[in-house]
């Protein structure tokens, strides 16, 4: 390799697509003929529908036909099921029953020649209910939890409770964080068109081989049948991991009225029913030496679900590898609620746990009149106590020590309300951040053409961290191509699968993918080339050639050599090379491989009307190689800023009277926008993993939300002396009386 294309920081490859309206997104896909649907959302939150009266709108303008439980086609939903992964979900019934299982559940769809007639007729369909009352809030006497049925089993090492009992310095806490919505830019859409028993979905998905198997399954067609396109995704954060019902609903309108039909939800339908990061009650309990020693870790946490799928994350997962300690106690529930299923939030699980517990730790700090920073170096563990493993590489000292200088932390007056500002009260909080280093079973296929093209094929996605630009580096490097002669696609269910498009896992997957099908590529073509008497290398050993720059010649050979296009040429077709790749079972059974990252914030609190600025930010992440630094530090200061929507903005209310989202759009339901973010850095430690996979990559995209917040929250005490356990922080939480 002698390109040395990754760890260049190039600007997207895709960039100017997007910024001149070249880059198409679902719903841009207009189809000729195309009807318009629109989904009827049911006004209660439980019970069942007494009448909906279709006749009442089907000769309003436009409207073909109006679908709901009555006369909706019934979907085997049996062949191929087992192709759906389960891990994201596998429910996709629409309008199957009379039941409302959640607010906002839908109960009809109107196909109409516009979309102005469809909104209108929706908006005009009679339907009543019978309803009854839905159990909403965790406070509900009613609401009882239950233990996960799957994989999440109360995790103990030593004696927890009984070294809390003995512990020298305590800490016992509570936290609930708040529901949160994706509230990706762009909306989900489908547009469904059926030929014959063929159908092709353009649809926002984060996993379209995936999509096209559910699908599939629910009509009982061959996967084959069943075409997913998604090029590009404005923004997703995992709410299209899964395949929710509208793209059911999408495919059922298609086939009824026989044409090709979009089905864009609204913003406010996009609350109600393609999942949110659930809200977490969680305990934390510390027990430690006057010296900062843990003796004692228990964390609990309870998560909501519906009553309909149990969804699970990794709430308290981290807790048990983070800092050594004998006695560790991890006990996870689950609270079905009449409400949607909830689904991956970016940093699903990590997030929330991690601020428990870096929250805690905080605490234990200014019990023992430590700095926080020296005492998580005191408890830095030189295993994974959890799983009895070594780690495959641990930096997390090294992203404290990078931060602490870069960020001047050893300026900081530990003591409550010691720093000011004028009016403001300013706080410096600290915070750990991990995540898993996955890899999933990726494939891959590489054509190099006789252009001197290598065309790059697999059916990954890219909802936003530039997987278009790192793929095509990953795959440059390795042919020895500049990356102008390299063309990656992606968002096809007909390319070599792919997994799910999350998790913080395409880079490792795809990528090492995309290593093995250009090496496979160039085997082929070496083969090729040795038995061709055109060829400069005819006749001699694969073994005996070795390429340079993309050519191919004699090992010691100082000529330039053969390149692909030519030896393409020779071939009379393009040179192909095939990969599947996963972790090797070997290595991921002896080591525990997660990414770590230093996360320090300085809050500026207005002491009179209580308001919290982020006015300083810097993530310190060490999260194995680099494939684009650029493209990586604008992923990780967006997941900072998801950070500073969870800290202090993201919150969706429930009317505990019936399950109704209040603030189901954007004037209410708060993000961080421009103006909310000053000064926000990320920076990444070196660091060389040689376990992890051939690419030596970690993954970024979790971890980069998962310390912020409790490092917004541990510089709101240090600035003003409360310790706020509740996600978002308000202005009512902080107002000094
Ligand atoms: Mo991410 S929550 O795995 O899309």
């Amino acid at each position: 390799m002698t390109t040395n294309v990754i760890g260049k920081p190039l600007a997207r490859i895709d960039g100017r697509a997007k910024v001149t309206g070249g880059a198409r997104y679902a719903a841009d896909f207009n189809q000729k003929n195309l009807a318009h649907a629109v989904i009827v959302s049911a006004t209660i939150g439980l019970g069942r529908i007494s009448m909906i009266d279709s006749d009442a709108v089907i000769r309003m303008p436009g409207v073909i036909t109006v679908i709901t439980h009555r006369n909706a086609p019934r979907l085997p939903y049996n062949v191929h099921k087992g192709s759906i992964d389960p891990a994201v979900g596998e429910r996709l019934h629409a309008l199957e029953d009379d039941q409302v299982r959640f607010f906002g559940e839908p109960v009809a769809v109107i196909v109409a020649d516009t979309l102005d007639h469809a909104e209108c007729a929706a908006a005009a369909l009679p339907v009543s209910y019978a309803a009854t009352r839905p159990i909403v809030e965790p406070s509900d006497p009613q609401a009882k939890p239950i233990v996960p049925e799957a994989g999440h089993a109360d995790k103990a090492r030593g004696d927890a409770d009984g070294a809390f009992a003995q512990a020298a310095v305590k800490v016992d806490a509570q936290y609930d964080i708040a529901r949160e919505n994706h509230s990706p830019m762009e909306p989900h859409a489908t547009i469904a068109a059926w030929n014959g028993d063929r159908l092709t979905l353009w649809s926002k998905s984060q996993y379209v081989v995936n999509e096209q198997a559910g699908i599939a399954a629910i009509f009982g067609i061959p996967p084959e049948n069943v075409q997913v396109i998604c090029p590009f995704i404005g923004g997703a954060f995992g709410t299209s991991l899964r395949t929710w019902p509208h793209v059911t609903l999408a495919a059922i309108a298609a086939s009824q009225v026989n044409r090709p039909v979009k089905l864009v939800l609204s913003r406010k339908q996009m609350f109600f029913t393609t999942g949110h990061r659930p809200r977490t009650l969680q305990r934390v309990a510390l027990g430690a030496t006057k010296e900062g020693r843990l003796t004692s870790v228990i964390h609990e946490g309870t998560g909501e679900t519906s009553r309909y799928e149990q969804f699970t994350e990794a709430l308290l997962t981290a807790t048990s590898y983070m800092y050594s300690c004998e006695n560790v106690l991890t006990r996870y529930r689950l609270l079905p609620l009449d409400t949607s299923t909830p689904t991956f939030m970016r940093g699903p699980g990590e997030s929330s746990g991690i601020f428990a517990l870096e929250c805690a730790l905080d605490e234990l700090s200014y019990a023992i009149g430590m700095d926080p920073i020296e005492l998580r170096r005191r408890n830095e563990p030189k295993i994974d106590e959890g799983e009895n493993k070594p780690f495959s590489s641990r930096s997390l000292m090294k992203c404290y020590e990078t931060g602490a200088e870069r960020f001047g932390w050893a300026r900081r007056k530990p003591e409550p309300r010691s720093l000011r500002d004028g009016r403001l009260m300013i706080g410096l909080g600290v915070a750990s951040a991990t995540y898993p280093a996955y890899q999933a079973p990726s494939s891959a296929l590489v054509r190099l053409l006789p252009n001197g093209i290598a065309e790059v094929e697999v059916a990954a996605s890219d909802m936003g961290p530039g997987t278009y630009t790192s793929m095509t580096q990953v795959a440059a490097e390795t042919l020895g191509l500049p990356i102008e002669q390299v063309r990656f696609s992606l968002g096809r269910s007909d390319f070599p699968p792919a997994p799910s498009h999350g998790g913080s896992w395409t880079m490792a997957s795809v990528g090492s993918a995309i290593r093995a099908a250009a090496m496979a590529a160039q085997e082929e073509a070496a083969r090729r080339a040795v038995g061709d008497q055109r060829s400069p290398v005819f006749g001699a050993r694969t073994d005996d050639v070795e390429w340079n720059d993309g050519r191919l010649r004699r090992k010691g050979d100082a000529s330039a050599g053969q390149p692909y296009g030519e030896i393409a040429v020779s071939a009379g077709e393009a040179i192909t090379g095939r990969a599947s790749t996963k972790r090797d079972p070997d290595v991921a059974g002896r080591y525990s491989m997660h990414a770590f990252g230093a996360v320090f914030a300085e809050v500026a609190v207005d002491a009179d009307v209580g308001t919290i600025r982020v006015r300083r930010a810097l993530g310190v992440y060490a999260a194995g190689r680099i494939i684009n630094p650029r493209l990586a530090t604008s992923q990780c200061t967006g997941g900072m800023i998801g950070g500073i929507g969870m800290a202090l903005m993201e919150r969706t209310v429930l009317d505990h009277r019936d399950g109704r989202l209040v603030n189901a759009h954007m004037a209410d339901y708060l993000v961080p926008v421009n103006l909310d973010i000053a000064q926000i850095e990320a920076e990444f430690v070196p660091e060389d993993d040689p376990h992890v996979n051939p690419l030596g990559v970690k993954g970024l995209g979790e971890i980069a939300l998962v310390g912020m917040a409790p490092a917004i929250a541990n510089a709101v005490f240090h600035a003003t002396g409360k310790r706020i356990r509740t996600l978002p922080i308000r202005i009512e939480d902080v107002l000094i009386t």
